[in-house]
């Protein structure tokens, strides 16, 4: 007879035998008759068995019985009318005490959850989250088919792409003392790509950094990597990826998103939310303030150096006590803020900067702000970029504190027109990676004022998240030569590390661009989940071990002499 899903049987099939097999969910014994949720891939379903068989959780059953109607039905189940009445029993393997629980969350220890992942596996939370995956991608490759993408794979054994992070190495045993990188990103193997003729081209593929972990960040992570020749501006690639991005969620969520996506520009998004990744799900806009200070001020605390004053709108805030509000400006001043002052509405106005300031000023503050009885108005002063980046932080732990941000709502962006450079140590680092294309009319800044200069290179950022980065590449030679110089990759070393690239823009190679989504980021964020560790069956923890395989692990010394290696002590 056919084995029947535990979680399908329905009211209609009452009457009917079934053969049901999975794992024993729970158990209660109740005078002498044992009721057992049993478990499948397919859901839950009640058993009543009358014969006294001795169940242990998560053992493996086999059973054989009829569907009955429920006399107390379950509506939190599917399967919740109905009961299988059990004529036979067949125990087909034993669990021992389990180490953490299934069928409830506990609290189990990350450690203990990645040891035992193939019990963590099995709940039900977890089953759902690995099946939301598989949609989110099978979503993804039925779209890109359609509009013309081929899948192509890339070499996991390949050379160093500088994607920021440091690089996981593999020895060579064959070249002794060389060394492949596994790939940060698979960057110069896509523009590779379409210059060899694959006009749109992607891949769902794994990526290595090894860089420090955070809940939204492992060493092997998935992206969702794709590109496409003859593109010259973003906008002409924007229709395609939000059809994508909306086609994804309508099918692994059933969420609509309003197309065309919002576009912010880098320095709008600095200046209005603090953050490069603004979380749009709620206001709270920072509003320059400076002007509102009289010039000949009587700021005794900020005396002359007042750099940029800005002020962040806290609605509900006021009652935050003074003793609060006091710790917040120490540890924001800590963060090199050179004040932080509040402004409260609530019965009249009130001010840490009541002395110092009139009340005509404090009220044309709130109003800026656009603060109402209730509200609460922080006010920075310091240097330019860290009054905005500190606010930004403060607008966000404040939203999550004051349980202003709505959970239900989704806000997706791009954000446009980064610099192309960024300051870094003794030169100038790409802000996201050497192959991407100034815009063309910052072409002449580019040695003069690099700073100044705007990359062609958008994110688009969901919920103060980064989902996905990519960028119209640089595809003259001369150009990306020139973009090394100011990089300091000299001559030689470009050649080095980068000649088989520049080589390949020697023989005709299109305008072109891409991007790259964070798949495991963009599952957690549809499943709701706090951690990508949630969404990836076999994680690593935040220290980068596997405990069920006990990675990484020593190796013998054969192995190590056999590829010309010798451990320090
Ligand atoms: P980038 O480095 O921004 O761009 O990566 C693209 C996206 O990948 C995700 N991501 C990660 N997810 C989990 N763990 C990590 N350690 C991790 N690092 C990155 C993020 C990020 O937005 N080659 C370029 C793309 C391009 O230009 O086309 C690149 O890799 O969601």
């Amino acid at each position: 007879m056919r084995r029947d899903g535990c979680g399908e049987l329905r009211r209609e099939a009452a009457g009917r035998k079934v053969v049901l097999a999975g794992w024993v969910h729970r158990v209660r014994n109740l005078g002498g008759v044992t009721f057992v949720d049993l478990r499948d891939a397919s859901g839950i379903v009640q058993l009543v068995l009358r014969n006294g068989a001795h169940l242990a959780h998560e053992d493996v059953v086999r059973v054989t019985g009829t569907v009955c109607p429920r006399e107390a039905p379950n509506p939190s189940l599917p399967t919740g009318e109905i009961e299988i009445e059990v004529a036979e029993i067949e125990v087909l393997s034993r669990a021992k005490p389990l180490p953490l629980p299934v069928a409830d969350e506990g609290s189990p220890s990350e450690e203990t959850r990645l040891r035992y992942r193939y019990l963590d596996l099995r709940k039900p939370r977890l089953q759902r989250n690995l099946r939301l995956r598989h949609r989110a991608a099978l979503a993804i490759r039925n779209y890109l088919d359609k509009q013309g993408f081929v899948e192509v794979e890339t070499p996991l054994l390949t050379r160093s792409t500088p994607e920021g992070a440091r690089d996981f190495l593999v020895p060579s045993r064959l070249a002794r003392g060389s060394f492949y990188a596994l790939p940060q990103s698979p960057q110069l193997f896509k523009q590779i790509l379409v210059t060899s003729g694959v006009e749109r081209y992607f891949q769902i593929v794994r990526c290595f950094r090894d860089e420090d972990l955070r809940a939204d960040r492992q060493p092997e992570f998935t992206q969702l990597d794709l590109e496409m020749a003859f593109l010259e501006d973003p906008e002409e690639l924007f229709p395609l990826l939000e059809g994508l991005v909306a086609h994804v969620f309508r099918e692994a969520i059933g969420i609509e998103i309003d197309l065309p996506l919002p576009r912010l520009p880098y320095a709008e998004a600095l200046a209005r939310y603090g953050s490069d990744k603004p979380d749009l799900r709620f206001g709270m806009e920072i509003v320059d303030v400076i002007d509102l200070f009289p010039k000949q001020s009587v700021l005794a605390v900020l005396q002359d150096k007042i750099g940029v004053a800005r002020a962040l709108p806290v609605p509900g805030g006021a009652a935050k006590s003074r003793s609060q509000l006091a710790k917040l400006a120490e540890a924001a001043e800590g963060q090199g803020l050179d004040l932080l002052a509040w402004v409260k509405l609530s019965e009249g106005i009130s001010s840490s900067l009541g002395k110092h300031v009139s009340a005509e000023i404090l009220t044309a503050i709130a109003a800026r702000a656009g603060a109402e009885q209730g509200d609460l108005v922080l006010v920075a002063v310091g240097e330019g970029g860290v009054v905005e980046t500190a606010l930004g932080d403060l607008r966000l732990r404040l939203a999550r504190d004051l349980g202003l941000i709505p959970r239900d709502r989704w806000s997706l962006v791009w954000v446009v027109d980064f610099p192309l450079f960024k300051e870094g140590e003794g030169h100038l680092d790409s802000e996201h990676h050497p192959f991407t294309s100034p815009r063309s009319e910052d072409l002449p800044l580019l040695e003069r004022d690099p700073l100044k200069v705007r990359a062609k290179c958008y994110d688009l950022v969901v919920n103060g998240v980064e989902l996905a980065s990519g960028s119209i590449r640089i595809h003259r030679r001369e150009l990306q030569e020139r973009i090394f110089r100011i990089l300091g990759i000299g001559g030689e070393e470009a050649e080095q590390r980068f000649g088989f690239f520049l080589r390949a823009l020697d023989y005709g190679a299109p305008p072109h661009g891409g991007i790259a989504f964070g798949l495991d980021r963009w599952v957690m964020m549809m499943a709701g989940e706090p951690s990508i560790r949630e969404v990836i069956a076999f994680p690593k923890t935040t220290t980068g071990a596997c405990p069920l395989t006990d990675a990484p692990a020593p190796v013998d010394e054969g192995q190590l002499r056999e590829l010309g290696l010798r451990l320090e002590p």
